[in-house]
Protein backbone atom coordinates (compact mmCIF):
# COMPACT_ATOMS: atom_id res chain seq x y z
CA UNK A 1 0.00 0.00 0.00
CA UNK A 2 1.22 3.15 -1.05
CA UNK A 3 1.22 6.23 1.54
CA UNK A 4 1.48 9.92 1.32
CA UNK A 5 2.50 11.70 4.58
CA UNK A 6 1.59 15.31 4.33
CA UNK A 7 2.00 18.17 6.92
CA UNK A 8 1.34 21.31 7.44
CA UNK A 9 3.60 23.11 9.90
CA UNK A 10 3.75 26.94 10.75
CA UNK A 11 6.73 26.82 13.69
CA UNK A 12 8.56 23.33 12.69
CA UNK A 13 7.40 21.01 15.23
CA UNK A 14 4.91 19.34 12.81
CA UNK A 15 7.24 19.29 9.86
CA UNK A 16 9.57 16.83 12.53
CA UNK A 17 6.76 14.90 13.33
CA UNK A 18 5.82 14.08 9.92
CA UNK A 19 9.69 13.47 8.98
CA UNK A 20 9.65 10.76 11.46
CA UNK A 21 6.90 8.69 10.61
CA UNK A 22 7.59 9.38 7.43
CA UNK A 23 10.87 7.61 7.49
CA UNK A 24 9.02 4.64 9.84
CA UNK A 25 6.29 4.34 7.32
CA UNK A 26 8.83 4.62 4.21
CA UNK A 27 6.16 7.03 3.23
CA UNK A 28 6.88 10.12 0.67
CA UNK A 29 6.08 13.11 2.30
CA UNK A 30 5.22 16.73 1.35
CA UNK A 31 4.27 19.82 2.55
CA UNK A 32 1.49 21.69 2.75
CA UNK A 33 2.48 25.63 2.13
CA UNK A 34 0.58 28.57 2.55
CA UNK A 35 0.14 30.76 -0.36
CA UNK A 36 1.51 33.51 1.21
CA UNK A 37 3.23 33.45 4.67
CA UNK A 38 2.02 35.38 7.64
CA UNK A 39 2.91 36.87 10.58
CA UNK A 40 2.38 35.15 13.86
CA UNK A 41 0.29 38.01 15.06
CA UNK A 42 -2.02 37.36 12.03
CA UNK A 43 -1.92 33.95 13.13
CA UNK A 44 -3.21 33.86 16.15
CA UNK A 45 -5.75 36.70 15.61
CA UNK A 46 -7.57 35.95 11.42
CA UNK A 47 -5.66 32.49 11.74
CA UNK A 48 -7.56 31.24 14.91
CA UNK A 49 -10.39 33.27 14.11
CA UNK A 50 -10.58 31.45 10.73
CA UNK A 51 -9.48 27.57 12.04
CA UNK A 52 -12.43 28.24 14.92
CA UNK A 53 -14.90 28.56 11.97
CA UNK A 54 -13.45 25.61 9.41
CA UNK A 55 -12.78 28.41 7.01
CA UNK A 56 -10.03 27.18 4.43
CA UNK A 57 -6.81 29.99 3.55
CA UNK A 58 -5.25 29.12 -0.31
CA UNK A 59 -2.27 26.84 -0.23
CA UNK A 60 0.59 26.16 -3.16
CA UNK A 61 0.06 23.22 -5.43
CA UNK A 62 1.06 20.22 -3.60
CA UNK A 63 4.31 19.09 -4.89
CA UNK A 64 3.19 15.12 -4.83
CA UNK A 65 -0.37 13.98 -5.76
CA UNK A 66 -2.09 12.44 -3.38
CA UNK A 67 -4.20 10.75 -5.74
CA UNK A 68 -1.75 8.58 -6.73
CA UNK A 69 -1.65 7.24 -3.03
CA UNK A 70 -4.10 4.54 -1.55
CA UNK A 71 -3.70 5.46 1.99
CA UNK A 72 -2.77 9.54 3.17
CA UNK A 73 -1.38 10.12 6.69
CA UNK A 74 -2.25 14.26 7.99
CA UNK A 75 -0.50 15.67 10.27
CA UNK A 76 -1.55 19.24 11.71
CA UNK A 77 -0.88 21.39 14.28
CA UNK A 78 -4.04 22.46 16.70
CA UNK A 79 -4.83 26.06 16.38
CA UNK A 80 -7.50 27.48 18.77
CA UNK A 81 -8.78 23.64 19.33
CA UNK A 82 -8.21 22.67 15.50
CA UNK A 83 -6.60 22.85 12.24
CA UNK A 84 -5.30 25.99 10.84
CA UNK A 85 -6.91 27.46 7.88
CA UNK A 86 -3.89 26.16 5.35
CA UNK A 87 -5.14 22.55 6.45
CA UNK A 88 -9.17 22.92 5.77
CA UNK A 89 -7.40 24.63 2.60
CA UNK A 90 -5.67 20.83 1.78
CA UNK A 91 -9.18 19.02 2.71
CA UNK A 92 -10.83 21.10 0.39
CA UNK A 93 -8.56 19.89 -2.62
CA UNK A 94 -8.22 16.30 -1.33
CA UNK A 95 -8.85 13.31 -3.94
CA UNK A 96 -12.14 11.28 -3.83
CA UNK A 97 -12.24 8.52 -1.84
CA UNK A 98 -9.36 8.08 0.47
CA UNK A 99 -8.29 5.89 3.37
CA UNK A 100 -7.28 8.73 5.47
CA UNK A 101 -5.47 9.13 8.75
CA UNK A 102 -5.56 12.23 10.80
CA UNK A 103 -3.07 12.93 13.59
CA UNK A 104 -2.71 16.49 15.34
CA UNK A 105 -0.22 18.21 17.15
CA UNK A 106 -0.27 20.68 19.92
CA UNK A 107 1.03 21.99 22.65
CA UNK A 108 -2.18 20.44 25.29
CA UNK A 109 -2.68 16.92 23.60
CA UNK A 110 -6.34 18.14 22.85
CA UNK A 111 -8.36 19.07 20.03
CA UNK A 112 -11.93 19.32 19.21
CA UNK A 113 -12.09 18.67 15.42
CA UNK A 114 -12.29 15.12 15.17
CA UNK A 115 -16.33 15.31 13.67
CA UNK A 116 -15.82 18.60 11.55
CA UNK A 117 -12.98 16.67 9.77
CA UNK A 118 -14.40 13.16 9.65
CA UNK A 119 -17.90 15.11 8.04
CA UNK A 120 -15.52 16.76 5.30
CA UNK A 121 -13.31 13.48 4.84
CA UNK A 122 -16.92 11.66 4.32
CA UNK A 123 -18.18 13.87 2.14
CA UNK A 124 -15.55 13.22 -0.21
CA UNK A 125 -16.63 9.71 -0.21
CA UNK A 126 -13.70 8.94 1.88
CA UNK A 127 -12.78 6.73 5.71
CA UNK A 128 -11.12 8.71 8.20
CA UNK A 129 -9.65 5.29 9.14
CA UNK A 130 -7.48 6.79 12.43
CA UNK A 131 -7.47 10.07 14.36
CA UNK A 132 -4.65 10.91 17.05
CA UNK A 133 -4.02 14.29 19.57
CA UNK A 134 -0.57 14.18 20.44
CA UNK A 135 1.05 16.56 22.70
CA UNK A 136 3.88 17.72 21.81
CA UNK A 137 6.40 18.82 24.26
CA UNK A 138 9.72 21.68 24.38
CA UNK A 139 10.39 25.05 23.66
CA UNK A 140 7.80 26.72 21.73
CA UNK A 141 5.41 23.49 22.16
CA UNK A 142 2.08 25.97 22.38
C1 LIG B 1 -1.79 30.49 16.16
C2 LIG B 1 -1.59 29.33 17.12
C3 LIG B 1 -2.67 28.83 17.84
C4 LIG B 1 -2.51 27.74 18.72
N1 LIG B 1 -3.59 27.22 19.38
C5 LIG B 1 -3.43 26.14 20.18
C6 LIG B 1 -4.55 25.53 20.86
O1 LIG B 1 -5.70 25.96 20.74
N2 LIG B 1 -4.32 24.45 21.67
C7 LIG B 1 -3.06 23.93 21.83
O2 LIG B 1 -2.90 22.95 22.56
N3 LIG B 1 -1.98 24.47 21.19
C8 LIG B 1 -2.14 25.54 20.38
N4 LIG B 1 -1.06 26.07 19.72
C9 LIG B 1 0.24 25.42 19.85
C10 LIG B 1 0.52 24.51 18.65
O3 LIG B 1 -0.56 23.63 18.37
C11 LIG B 1 1.75 23.63 18.92
O4 LIG B 1 2.83 24.42 19.32
C12 LIG B 1 2.12 22.84 17.67
O5 LIG B 1 3.00 21.80 18.03
C13 LIG B 1 2.76 23.74 16.64
O6 LIG B 1 3.05 22.98 15.49
P1 LIG B 1 4.02 23.56 14.37
O7 LIG B 1 5.33 23.89 15.04
O8 LIG B 1 4.19 22.44 13.40
O9 LIG B 1 3.39 24.77 13.76
C14 LIG B 1 -1.22 27.16 18.86
C15 LIG B 1 -0.13 27.69 18.14
C16 LIG B 1 -0.30 28.75 17.27
C17 LIG B 1 0.89 29.30 16.50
Amino acid sequence: MKTLVIYYSYTGHTKAAATELAAKESADIVEVKDARRYSKIKAFTLGCFAAMRGRSWPIKPLEKDPAAYDRLILLSPVWAGGPPPAFYGLLAQLPEGKHIVVKMNSGSGQSSCRERIENIVKQKGGVLEGFEDIKVSGKDAG
